[in-house]
This record gives structure tokens, C-alpha cells and sequence, in this order.
């Protein structure tokens, strides 16, 4: 039997996380989006919360919530704005669960109990100057040396990069390996930001999301104890899908709470503008585009929330993620337009806030995996030339 209702428990959690980016964002948002500025308070604001732990078990600090409350979070973040929400893609999404999945006992508690407790923010290092879909295209290297590795490159496009405390990195382990793409060389470490020779700076001039912080990271010769290797030496291609699996959702959820945000501001002047004597809301080619918000909001929401659905029976849903990352990312871009053009003139300046909904709503259709790659995934699966197998690790299941 399917239950389209959500619990008490998914009404609260996203009661709260809707209060706190009201409270704490949504007065500040206008501004520090055109200064280009975070608010480092917010983060704080989340961790008073418990939200930055939503979905991680209280054995390891988290609040115990399903991946069903993870996602209902970050709609309400980005129903203020996309950049509360990244935080919950790449500290939650792709660290947190990462972490929660792949990490040894030992490393759960020294990495993923301040995680989820807020006390510590993670992010993700995959993506490089000359790679980002093509990540075994990417140049980073960990050569191992007694009981250590040393880690040399360059991450970019790194969300809090500037923010984060912990990074998973992947780099090569196996030179040999690499020349021959073959992603078994690749392997996951977990660095901290006080390691030497890691450096971090800021990305300027950023289309959307700029009240977020973007950047990159450098590493030379930094000496990472054999410890901090998450899973195995060649399992880092995997254990970034599987990150990416998690991150995934996050985008896919959050973009239903940008279509929101967009239908309910344009809701709200088509019902008070007038043209040719009557509210513009009555005009037929108007309301074709509220049609379109209402359809990729609902669809898209139903797409997500059936990989949530997955993901708390513990099952393989890579396939279901990148639909919805691909369908609800699309349909938040489309929205945006709409909203602006629905705005009219007014929607060409910050006045509004859908010239900022349709500044963020770009990022999403290329952060973690384009809409081309969703779109050849899809195809592939349909082919049958993409096939998902049993992982030596999955995300534990829930509830
Ligand atoms: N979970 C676990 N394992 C997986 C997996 C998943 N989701 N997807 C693939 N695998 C496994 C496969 O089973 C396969 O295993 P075997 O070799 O044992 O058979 C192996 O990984 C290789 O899989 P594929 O053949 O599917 O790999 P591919 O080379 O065809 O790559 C791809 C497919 C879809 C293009 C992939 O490279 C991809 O998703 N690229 C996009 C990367 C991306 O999204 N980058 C953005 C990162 S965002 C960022 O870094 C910024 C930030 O701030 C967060």
C-alpha cells in the first residue's frame, strides 16, 4: 500500500528548519546576496537547531530523522534561498552520509559525531580545474609513504570550501592505473583543513548563489595519516557516486522548494498587477505558466521523495536520484524563467527576489553531474547499457 502522507515527525522537522530560514535568513537574504557575502551566523543558526545532523543516527549526534526529513529540509532552505541549502548538500548529502557509510568506527567518531553535532562542517572534493564530469579525468595524487600518504593537487567548484573543516578528497593512489583510467587507482581520504600545505580561497563573481560560499583547494605535499583513508585503496571512484548519490537528492529536493518560492512570489504579484484593466493572473498565457510551475513542483516532488522512499528501505537508487536531480533542477530553471517573465520589468531588477531565484536556479542544472549526464545515465539505463549492482557499502537504511 502506498502512503503519501507524511508523519508528524516530517511536519515538525520541516516546521523547523522552515522557522529558522525565516528567522535568520530570509530578513538578510536581499542584502548579502548583493554584497556576495555568507552569513557565518546562519551556520550557527542551524547547528542551535540540530538540523546539520538531520538524518544521521543519535549514536553518532545526528537527530535520528529519515532521508524523507533530509529532503523536506532542503526544500525549505531553498524555498529562502539556494546557498542554505548547499550546506546541506555537501555537509550532510555528501559528507555526513559518506562518512556515516564508508567510515570505520573510529573515524565516525572523530569525524562524523562533530559533524552532526554542527560543531564541525564538512564538504566535498571531487571536481577539479580540468575535470568535473569526467572524474576520473581529474589529476589529484596520494602517494603512500609508510603510514602516511602525501596528497598534491587542486579542487574547484568546492562549496564551503572556505567554510569546511573536513574534506573528503579523492586522489589517484595508483599512477599506473591512472594512464589507463581505470578508476580502481582512485581512493577517498578524509583531510582536515589544519593539515600543512592545505590552502583555500574563494571563487569571485559567481552568476547565482552568492550569498554561498564556492571555491577551490590547494594541496602540496600534505602529509594525511593512513587512518584517514575512507574504505579501501581503489574504492574512491564508488564511494563519490555514492556520495553523489546523497548529494543528488539534496539538489533534486531543494529545487521543489525554488519552484515554491517562485510560484507563490509570482502568485502573489499577478494577483495585484494589473494590465488592460484586470490582474494580470487572469490572462490565459499567465496562468500557462503557472500551470507548468504546478506540474514540475508536484512531479518533481514526487520524484524525490520516491528516492527518499528508497533510500530509507536501504535500497540501491542511483537510478531514481539522477531522474530527479535531472526532472527537478529542470523544472526549478523553467520556474525561474516563468517567474521573471511573469514579474515583467520588475522581475528584471533585485527588487524581487525572482531575479535572485533565476540567478541560483542555473548552478543546480550543472553542479553535481549535468543535466547531460542525467540525461545519459537515463538513456543508458533504458538501453541496458547501465546496470546498478550490489555495493560493498550502502547508506543504511531507516525507520
Ligand atoms: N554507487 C556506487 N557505485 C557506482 C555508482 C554509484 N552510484 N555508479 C557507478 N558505480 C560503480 C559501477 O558499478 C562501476 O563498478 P565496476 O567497475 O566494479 O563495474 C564503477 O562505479 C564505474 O561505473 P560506471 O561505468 O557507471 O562509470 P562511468 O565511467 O560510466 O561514469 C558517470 C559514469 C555517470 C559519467 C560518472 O563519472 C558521473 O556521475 N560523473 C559526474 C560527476 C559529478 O557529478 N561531478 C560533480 C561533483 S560536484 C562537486 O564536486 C562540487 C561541490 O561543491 C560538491
Amino acid at each position: 500500500m502506498i502512503d503519501f502522507e507524511l508523519t508528524d515527525d516530517h511536519k515538525t522537522v520541516a516546521d523547523l528548519a522552515r522557522d529558522v530560514a525565516n528567522k535568520y535568513l530570509r530578513p538578510k537574504i536581499q542584502e548579502l546576496d548583493r554584497a556576495y557575502k555568507a552569513d557565518p551566523e546562519f551556520i550557527e543558526h542551524l547547528k542551535e537547531a540540530d538540523l546539520l545532523g538531520v538524518c544521521i543516527p543519535e549514536k553518532y549526534g545526528g537527530m535520528g530523522m529519515d532521508y524523507i526529513s533530509l529532503g523536506l529540509v532542503c526544500e525549505e532552505m531553498e524555498y529562502v534561498d539556494t546557498s542554505a541549502r548547499v550546506v546541506f548538500s555537501v555537509h550532510v548529502g555528501l559528507n555526513s552520509i559518506t562518512m556515516l557509510t564508508w567510515g570505520n568506527e573510529e573515524q565516525k567518531q572523530k569525524y562524523l559525531v562533530p559533524q552532526a553535532k554542527g560543531e564541525k562542517i564538512g564538504t566535498f572534493g571531487l571536481t577539479e580545474p580540468g575535470a568535473g564530469s569526467d572524474a576520473v579525468g581529474i589529476l589529484t595524487t596520494a602517494r603512500k609513504d609508510g603510514d602516511k600518504y602525501i596528497l598534491n593537487g587542486e579542487k574547484m567548484w568546492i562549496s564551503l570550501s572556505d567554510v569546511a573543516d573536513h574534506f573528503l578528497i579523492f586522489a589517484w593512489t595508483d599512477t599506473a592505473k591512472q594512464k589507463q583510467r581505470d578508476h580502481s587507482g582512485l581512493s577517498c581520504f578524509i583531510v582536515e583543513r589544519g593539515f600543512d600545505g592545505v590552502t583555500t580561497g574563494s571563487i569571485e563573481g559567481k552568476l547565482g548563489v552568492r550569498a554561498g560560499k564556492t571555491g577551490w583547494i590547494a594541496l602540496q605535499d600534505v602529509e594525511v595519516p593512513a587512518a584517514n583513508l575512507l574504505g579501501r585503496e581503489g574504492e574512491g571512484f564508488k564511494i563519490a557516486m555514492v556520495c553523489l548519490d546523497g548529494g543528488r537528492y539534496t539538489v533534486a529536493a531543494g529545487s521543489t522548494g525554488l519552484i515554491r518560492a517562485c510560484m507563490d512570489a509570482s502568485k502573489e504579484y499577478a494577483l495585484t498587477r494589473k494590465t488592460f484593466t484586470e490582474e494580470i493572473a487572469n490572462h490565459q498565457l499567465v496562468k500557462e505558466m503557472f500551470a507548468e510551475m504546478v506540474y514540475g513542483y508536484e512531479a518533481g516532488r514526487l520524484l524525490w521523495l520516491k528516492a527518499g522512499w528508497l533510500k530509507n528501505k536501504g535500497v540501491r537508487n542511483t537510478r531514481e536520484t539522477s531522474l530527479a536531480k535531472w526532472f527537478c533542477t529542470d523544472q526549478a530553471e523553467k520556474a525561474a524563467y516563468n517567474a521573471v517573465q511573469i514579474h515583467g520589468a520588475y522581475g528584471f531588477s533585485d527588487e524581487y527576489p525572482v531575479e535572485r531565484f533565476f540567478r541560483n536556479s542555473k548552478g543546480a542544472a550543472i553542479y553535481e553531474g549535468t543535466r547531460e549526464i542525467h540525461k545519459l545515465m537515463q538513456a543508458d539505463y533504458l538501453l541496458g547499457f547501465r546496470k546498478d549492482k550490489k555495493l560493498r557499502n550502502m547508506p543504511p537504511a531507516v525507520g
